[in-house]
């Protein structure tokens, strides 16, 4: 079972094959590393707008805690170790790109789905509702894709009145896509050949989702371009964490240049020309992977690829324990000088990073 789960959360090997891709270029250049003003609130909002309620959809690099107890690793020491001090359901020794965001914003990190019956005061800071191992598809997770997502904040718009059409008008979408439907895709036996149009697919389905959130009310919407799936520790592990796969980082600037068509198609065809804003993963992993985090200060990530905690032995992973309740992991020293807290997530600081590497380009063009 556990076997199955990583399937969904970790399958991103096999993935493409460089024929299929080659000559597609392009896609996200680097964002900047300056480290000015990180927490000057005078520069709070994007585009001189000031949202007051975040609501969040997409998978594990935006869940704060909707998936299972019973099945997610997450919900597994040391999941949490650093923030707050045990697992919380963030796939993360600590705090996840929502909770930046949600910081960057001046609001607090917004209440998981799952769990707003239980914090009805917490309900105005907006809500959550990414699912860890979702796509824009159905993968091997039975939690809810996008489209369910969506439906849930509607019914809470339009059934339950727990939101307003006002409050959706002072709101921010966060949106994150971080690769499950490929993952899923080849492991339901998709083949390498169909994956240039399961491309296309997925972005198609991704741009109505988007659509679908600002025809509710929201007001704006930021969404993650992908990550270089091949210089996660899944792919790298090949090669003892030295490189990212070209391959798999060359088919990912497909998926990229694709969802940027889509994001200016859809501000072309809205009233605001930047209702839709990319936040640029690729290029933001890429710059604090090369530069080691320098930007940071006292903090760097000296072997960027290597995960913070991993399986001691074949067939383990960070958390697992074996029959008789044995650690079969090992945890870094400092999590706070790795980027990568297991094979796909970043850590804490990692997240911190590529959230002050984006910040400072969103500045930039406000
Ligand atoms: C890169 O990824 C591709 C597709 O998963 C794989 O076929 C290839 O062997 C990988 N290359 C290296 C150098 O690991
Ligand atoms: C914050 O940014 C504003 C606008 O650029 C600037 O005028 C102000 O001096 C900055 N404040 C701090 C504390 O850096
Ligand atoms: C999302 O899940 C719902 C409910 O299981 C299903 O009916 C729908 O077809 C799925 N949507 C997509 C785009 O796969
Ligand atoms: C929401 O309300 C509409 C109109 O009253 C109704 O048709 C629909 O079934 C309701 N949806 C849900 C999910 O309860």
């Amino acid at each position: 079972m556990m076997e199955k789960q990583k399937l969904l959360f970790f399958s991103f090997s096999c993935f493409f094959l460089l024929p299929l891709l080659s000559g597609v270029q392009g896609g996200s250049s680097s964002s900047s590393t300056s480290s000015s003003s990180q927490h000057n609130t005078t520069h709070r909002g994007l585009y001189g707008f000031h949202p007051t309620k975040l609501f969040v959809f997409g998978d594990s690099y935006a869940d704060t805690g909707n998936n299972r107890k019973s099945i997610a690793d997450s919900w597994k020491v040391p999941y949490g170790i650093t923030f707050p001090g045990k697992p919380t359901g963030r796939f993360s020794d600590g705090r996840v790109l929502t909770d930046y965001l949600a910081r960057f914003l001046g609001l607090k990190s917004p209440i998981p789905y799952r769990w707003r019956k239980f914090a009805a005061n917490r309900l105005r800071n907006g809500m959550n509702f990414a699912y860890g191992g979702t796509g824009v598809f159905d993968t091997l997770v039975l939690d809810p894709n996008m489209t369910t997502q969506i439906d849930f904040l509607e019914k809470l718009v339009n059934n339950d009145s727990v939101y307003t059409k006002w409050d959706l008008q002072s709101s921010l979408g966060l949106v994150t896509l971080s690769g499950n439907d490929y993952g899923a895709f080849l492991a339901k036996g998709g083949s390498t050949q169909d994956l240039p149009s399961f491309i296309s697919a997925v972005v198609d389905q991704l741009a109505e989702n988007l659509k679908r959130i600002q025809d509710i009310g929201v007001r704006k919407v930021a969404v993650t371009a992908m990550q270089p799936l091949g210089c996660l520790p899944r792919s790298t592990v090949l090669n003892s964490f030295q490189e990212c796969n070209a391959t798999e980082n060359t088919a990912v600037t497909f998926h990229n240049l694709l969802l940027q068509q889509a994001a200016s198609k859809l501000n072309i065809n809205s009233k605001d020309s930047s209702a839709f804003v990319i936040l640029d993963l690729y290029g933001s992993f890429i710059s604090v992977l090369k530069t080691k985090g320098d930007f940071l200060g006292s903090v760097k990530f000296e072997t960027p690829l290597k995960p913070c905690c991993m399986g001691t032995s074949s067939g383990h992973y960070c958390g697992s324990l074996d029959e008789k309740g044995a650690k079969m992991y090992a945890v870094c020293n400092n999590p706070e000088a790795a980027f990568f807290w297991d094979m796909v997530h970043p850590t804490q600081a990692g997240w911190r990073a590529v959230y002050l590497a984006l910040k400072s380009a969103l500045q930039k063009i406000n």
